[in-house]
């Protein structure tokens, strides 16, 4: 054996079969929900151009400063490309890239997949970890921001999660906006800087927006007297604000607007949001998103609003854990699937045909709704019921020296033990097991 045996490395883990359901049923849940409401999938690749995040998330985030695992440039005069940090960017690079602002900029997509961030690893935080994203471009309208926030509300009820979440929105206005609270935030802040943390001091001159989610207690107290954008905004940002307020309130959204909520990426425009959970504590997020709308022009397309969000898949599987979720009911068939015929081969002359008659069979279920095994290690026929029975088999086809002989099976229905003989020559077979499984 290894002395330095091979360990998945910090911050990622293996999803083994025996979890691995959850989150098949988590992206179950997804892709319901996103057909619901007439989202599309888009794929776009793991690693982008390092320039493309830079650009996007801001030289300043945490993100880009700390965060990323880059590939430095493989050739001289080659690009240094980096392991997604989060979809937002790719997915606006694909939009423009793929000129959907000029032929249909209407366009609403989802994602899931795995985003690399070099965080220090902690209970829901990893370095490779899965969102469920959403991104809706081109429309500046109220209507889509309350839609989208609607959404990310749905896929936690859909998981059960009905209580004990807080809806967080607020507004970061428009650039101009942002400019003068900038400046306003400035002098307010400069009477306390010494007297922050460390962070908050080094995030004073950079992005002083980050001072009011510092969640250092002492830093928390200090930020509660600072002057809200809100106070300041234009009218029009001001006005979309309300219209989102307005539209969450006639979908019988209960939201909570938290005026310290500035998210930690560079590319928001007017209504940020996040959905707490928040018994998880300091990192108690379990989705973040909100308007990008110069976000497309940013990355070389034509000026077009835009709206999405991520889901955090670590810290909601660990809120569903907390919660008894989700019922047993609903994950049943994931968790432990059954096998709906078991192919027992008698002696060693049927094991060969044995494997022929699964391979025909399960090409004519291969919808995926007909699970049919056998035994592929050469055990005795014991073993091979009892494994049957192990894994559930609603029927069982039995292949013995005299069936072969006379070009049959019997099938055996283990709910009633009712046996019969079936020709294999022809379609009768298939239509026997049909008969069997039907429910
Ligand atoms: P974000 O707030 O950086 O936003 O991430 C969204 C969610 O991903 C967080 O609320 C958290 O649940 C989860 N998350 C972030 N980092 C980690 C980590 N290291 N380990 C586990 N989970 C993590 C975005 O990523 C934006 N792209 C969201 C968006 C889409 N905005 C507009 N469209």
């Amino acid at each position: 054996m290894a002395s330095d045996p091979f360990r998945a490395p910090r911050g990622t883990r293996d999803l083994l079969p025996e979890e691995s359901w959850l989150q098949r049923h988590i992206e179950r849940v997804a892709e319901r929900l996103t057909a619901a409401y007439a989202y599309r999938e888009v794929r776009p690749p793991l690693l982008e151009e390092t320039r493309l995040f830079s650009r996007s998330l801001g030289e300043q985030s945490d993100v880009v400063e700390k965060e990323m695992f880059t590939i430095p440039p493989r050739a001289e005069g080659s690009a240094s490309h980096t392991l997604r940090p989060e979809g937002t960017a790719g997915v606006v690079r694909a939009y423009v890239q793929g000129g959907y602002a000029k032929r249909a900029p209407f366009q609403k997509w989802f994602y899931f997949g795995p985003m690399f961030r070099y965080e220090r690893p902690q209970k829901g935080r990893e370095r490779q970890f899965d969102q469920f994203g959403v991104e809706a471009l081109g429309s500046d309208n109220p209507l889509l921001d309350a839609e989208v926030i609607d959404l990310a509300c749905r896929f936690f009820e859909a998981l059960g999660m009905t209580e004990g979440l807080e809806v967080r929105v607020n507004s970061m206005g428009d650039p101009e906006d942002r400019a003068a609270w900038r400046s306003i935030l400035i002098s307010h802040f400069e009477g306390q800087v010494a007297e922050r943390c460390e962070e908050c001091r080094r995030r004073y001159t950079r992005n002083v927006f980050r001072l009011l989610d510092c969640k250092n207690p002492r830093c928390v107290e200090l930020s509660a007297s600072a002057p809200p954008l809100l106070d300041s905004m234009s009218a029009p940002s001001r006005l979309h604000h309300e219209q989102v307020l307005g539209a969450l309130q006639a979908l019988g959204r209960k939201v909570q607007v938290d005026t310290s909520l500035v998210r930690g990426l560079d590319y928001y425009t007017r209504t940020v949001f996040e959905v707490h959970y928040p018994s998880l504590g300091a990192r108690s997020a379990l989705c973040g998103g909100g308007r990008y709308d110069g976000l497309v022009e940013e990355v070389g397309g034509p000026a077009t609003p835009a709206i999405g969000f991520a889901v955090g898949i670590t810290p909601t599987l660990i809120a569903l854990e907390e919660l008894g979720l989700p019922p047993e009911a609903d994950v049943a068939d994931l968790k432990t699937p059954g096998v709906d015929l078991y192919v027992v081969a008698v002696g060693e002359e049927e094991r060969a045909q044995a494997l022929q008659l699964a391979s025909r069979l399960r090409a004519s279920f291969d919808d995926g709704s007909v699970t049919i095994d056998l035994d592929l290690r050469g055990r005795s026929v014991k073993a091979q019921f009892k494994a049957a029975d192990k894994a559930r088999a609603r029927a069982v086809l039995i292949l013995g020296p005299e069936e072969r002989a006379a070009g049959q099976a019997v099938l055996r229905e283990m709910g009633s033990g009712t046996e019969e003989r079936v020709d294999l020559d022809g379609s009768a077979l298939e239509e026997a097991v049909a008969a069997a499984l039907a429910p």
